[in-house]
């Protein structure tokens, strides 16, 4: 099969394009013929090594010293499964199926594999295979923190970050959810999360969202510049901060640091499951949520595909397509 590959760390230029040798189903796993996959911030992360300062280490260790443990990039697809290994009961071939294979990586290429009973679920005919592998990242995330913060109708959430993959996610699924949601994003993203539903959008160019007067319930940290010291002053007492991201000291910080008003800190969340994809595929069918996708690449043009996501710019997803297909 023909997959993106890299064999040590740097920019865009060190992912080609190889043949390698197709997956096999493991007991229990699919072999699945990937139609679309997505290029996202944790692809640059890993092959840049672009982490926030001071997980560095931890994050080598994780996924590399001296080079890449996973060869092919690529958190999430959707595809059609091919082959079914051992008891697998749940799927067959031709089934139209998006999943998530997270840190264990591998989506940038013809064919992948996933666990039947994870991350996998199947999609309705009337969601393309681009639409549907431009859920798992972004939504996934955003509905996992949504869900550990237990957000629902009537909060005042504020999501920083709105316009990425999984601010744009968070936006829609606290509107599911009945909140009522503040956008933080740049002026040139301001119609897009207004469309997705955001009642009050900030400019980060003009407003500080932590030095307004404004509360909310919910902060949504999806950009790194908002940890606990900042965050709370724009919470309310009993309020929860979602560290989407945070640097060490962060970390550390939302651990250590002691909280006032019961402020809830949260970092760590439950994994995405079949459920959470199902569910996601499901609104989306029905247009009740929108995957929001930027630009699309070929496989061939993996290379400019990384570019794009390293400017940290990109709106929503950039997706990659893998099979000749009507995506
Ligand atoms: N904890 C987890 O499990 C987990 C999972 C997934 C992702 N993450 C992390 O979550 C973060 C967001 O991921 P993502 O996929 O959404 O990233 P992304 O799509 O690359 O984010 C790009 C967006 O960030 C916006 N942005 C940049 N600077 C900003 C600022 N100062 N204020 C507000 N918005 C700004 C940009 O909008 P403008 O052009 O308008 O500035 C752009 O639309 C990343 O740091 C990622 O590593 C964590």
């Amino acid at each position: 099969m023909r997959a993106a590959v890299y064999h040590r760390f740097g920019g865009p230029d060190v992912v080609s394009i190889e043949r390698m040798p197709r997956p096999e189903p493991r007991a229990g796993e699919l072999l699945v013929r990937v139609h679309a996959a997505s290029v996202s911030i944790a692809d640059h992360r890993v092959r840049a090594r672009d982490v926030p300062r001071g997980l560095r280490v931890p994050t080598m260790l994780a996924l590399g010293i001296r080079r890449p443990k996973h060869a092919v990039l690529g958190m999430d697809a959707a595809g059609v499964v091919e082959r079914v290994g051992a008891d697998v009961t749940g799927f067959r071939p031709g089934d139209r199926v998006v999943l998530l294979r997270g840190a264990r990586f591998g989506c940038h290429a013809e064919y992948t594999t996933v666990s039947a009973s994870g991350a996998v679920a199947r999609i309705p005919d009337e969601l393309s295979f681009l639409d549907a592998a431009a859920l798992p990242f972004g939504f996934g995330t955003a509905e996992t923190f949504l869900e550990a913060g237990g957000v629902s109708a009537g909060n005042d959430v504020l999501v920083n970050g709105a316009s990425g993959a999984v601010g744009s996610a968070a936006v829609q699924l606290a509107k599911q959810r009945g909140a009522t949601v503040t956008a933080v994003t740049s002026a040139g993203n301001a119609g897009l999360v207004r469309e997705l539903g955001a009642d009050r959008v900030i400019d980060y160019a003009r407003e500080d969202f932590a030095a307004e007067a404004a509360r909310y319930d919910v902060v949504v940290e999806c950009v790194g510049n908002a940890p606990y010291r900042r965050s709370a002053r724009a919470l309310r007492a009993g309020g929860v901060l979602l560290l989407v991201i945070a640097d060490l000291a962060g970390m550390l910080g939302s651990k250590l640091r002691p909280v006032r008003g019961g402020i809830r800190r949260i970092q760590d969340v439950g994994a995405v499951t079949g459920a959470h994809l199902e569910q996601f595929a499901r609104l989306a069918a029905s247009g009740a949520i929108r995957p929001v996708i930027d630009r699309v690449y070929q496989l061939d043009q993996i290379r400019e595909a990384h570019a794009y996501v390293d400017t940290g710019r990109k709106r929503g997803n950039v997706m990659l397509l893998l099979a000749d297909q009507t995506a």
